[in-house]
């Protein structure tokens, strides 16, 4: 069944014959106006920590006196921060997660004539990086654990298969020891999009230290989170390191000399700076993370889909970017949700797959994602939240699950 979008939906002067096409579901959770006022919020990205605010608000004002404002020293240090963290040689600091998956591709000659494996499951940012360096996406079936399924990565391999795209999905690192293990029988290449994965871990390395290249995204909503848009190329190889270094730029180096055409996506200075200091709460962020999903995986685990529990907060398979259960009622739970003040996300309620942008394309069968996103609901998570509010959260899908959920 479908429906129109109403008048004020956004961009349906233009678009309003490819959102009307859409199913009813997604096309009334697009319109689902944000919660005004919540009880528990889905995220909290404010800055409450007056010590913090003021350590942060005072690398602004040295910069400023400084004048270095692009690319200098702060810039240099956050690299190679983020390098050592994730056992990668080189990090080049870019300005979006997207632009970081882009260039990662580019650096590798990755293009027209090409195919590039992702799960089908992911924010669309990764698809759209594949296809506007000139390459085709080609949609793989994912896991329970809403990643890349590897045996199906591998029925998709085609002679024009030049690389593996995994995904570590609500911050869960894929099964990279298997994804290694394929694309060495086969020769290809593996991009790590770890956009939400910063600090994920497991005995053999972090997320974005396993592959040829990783992207990721540090943005406000990451674990590691910048001040804006910003995000980070990961390389082990010098030249392509260095390639990636002039694309960044213009295609550039030294500043003047053009090498090869490409845009500027440099990363801002401002936030390599104020990055530098907020730095030091990514390992209480992580541990805190973890805790709040110990709790709810406690609490949830016979009434709804839950991923799997970390075994200690020493456990970084999963840093928890999101908490997505998942449950054959979504609508109705979400609005019972909303309705007690949870703030709530379907994140995201389309397949890459299923975008308008990509309907085109062939597509191989992907029963377990299209099963899944239409159950997925991601629960507040975020370190400023306390127990209470994760028991009461925890508490209202208990009561949708006694009261709803057994009179639908
Ligand atoms: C899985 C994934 N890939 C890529 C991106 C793109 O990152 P950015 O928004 O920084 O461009 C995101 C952003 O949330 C993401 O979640």
């Amino acid at each position: 069944m479908t429906v129109s979008p109403k008048s004020n939906a956004p961009g349906t002067a233009l678009y309003g014959t490819i959102l009307g096409g859409l199913p009813k579901d997604v096309v009334v959770d697009l319109l689902q106006p944000p919660l005004p006022d919540p009880k528990v919020r889905y995220r909290d990205l404010s800055i409450q920590a007056p010590e913090l605010r003021a350590r942060l608000l005072n690398v602004v004002d040295e910069l400023l006196r400084d004048g270095r404002l692009l690319m200098g020293p702060a810039v240099e240090q956050l690299e190679e921060l983020i390098a050592n963290y994730c056992g990668a040689r080189c990090c080049v600091g870019v300005s979006s997660g997207t632009n970081a998956i882009y260039l990662a591709l580019r650096a590798f000659d990755i293009g027209p004539g090409d195919e590039v494996i992702v799960p089908a499951m992911s924010w669309i940012a990764t698809a759209n990086a594949v296809v506007v360096a000139g390459a085709t996406p080609v949609f793989v079936d994912v896991g329970d654990d809403l990643n890349i399924d590897v045996s199906d990565a591998e029925a998709a391999i085609t002679p024009k298969t030049r690389a593996i795209l995994p995904v570590h999905y609500t911050g869960r690192l894929c099964d990279m020891r298997s994804i290694g293990a394929l694309a060495g029988r086969h020769g290809l290449l593996v991009i790590e999009d770890a956009a939400q994965a910063f600090g994920a871990a497991d005995e053999s390395g972090r997320a974005g230290g396993f592959g040829d290249a990783a992207a990721f995204s540090l943005n406000p909503m990451k674990v590691f989170p910048g001040f804006g848009e910003v995000g980070a190329v990961l390389v082990n190889d010098p030249k392509i390191c260095e390639r990636l270094r002039a694309l960044r730029y213009l295609g550039t180096v030294n500043k003047e000399i053009c090498v090869e055409p490409s845009l500027n996506h440099k990363i801002d200075t401002i936030q390599a700076a104020m990055m530098l200091v907020s730095y030091d709460g990514v390992e209480p962020t992580l541990v805190r993370r973890l805790e709040i999903a110990s709790r709810y995986c406690r609490r949830l685990k016979d009434l709804v889909g839950c991923p799997e529990a970390p075994r200690s907060v020493a456990d970084r398979r999963s840093v928890f970017f999101d908490y997505t259960i998942t449950t054959p009622r979504r609508t109705e739970m979400r609005r019972f949700l909303e309705a007690r003040g949870i703030e709530v996300k379907i994140r995201h309620p389309l397949l890459m797959s299923q975008q308008p942008a990509y309907r085109h394309l062939n597509h191989r069968p992907l029963p377990n994602a299209e099963y899944l996103v239409k159950r997925i609901l991601s629960l507040p998570i975020h370190e400023k939240l306390d127990d209470g509010q994760i028991d009461y959260v925890s508490e209202q899908v208990a009561n949708f699950n006694s009261t709803v959920a057994s009179s639908l």
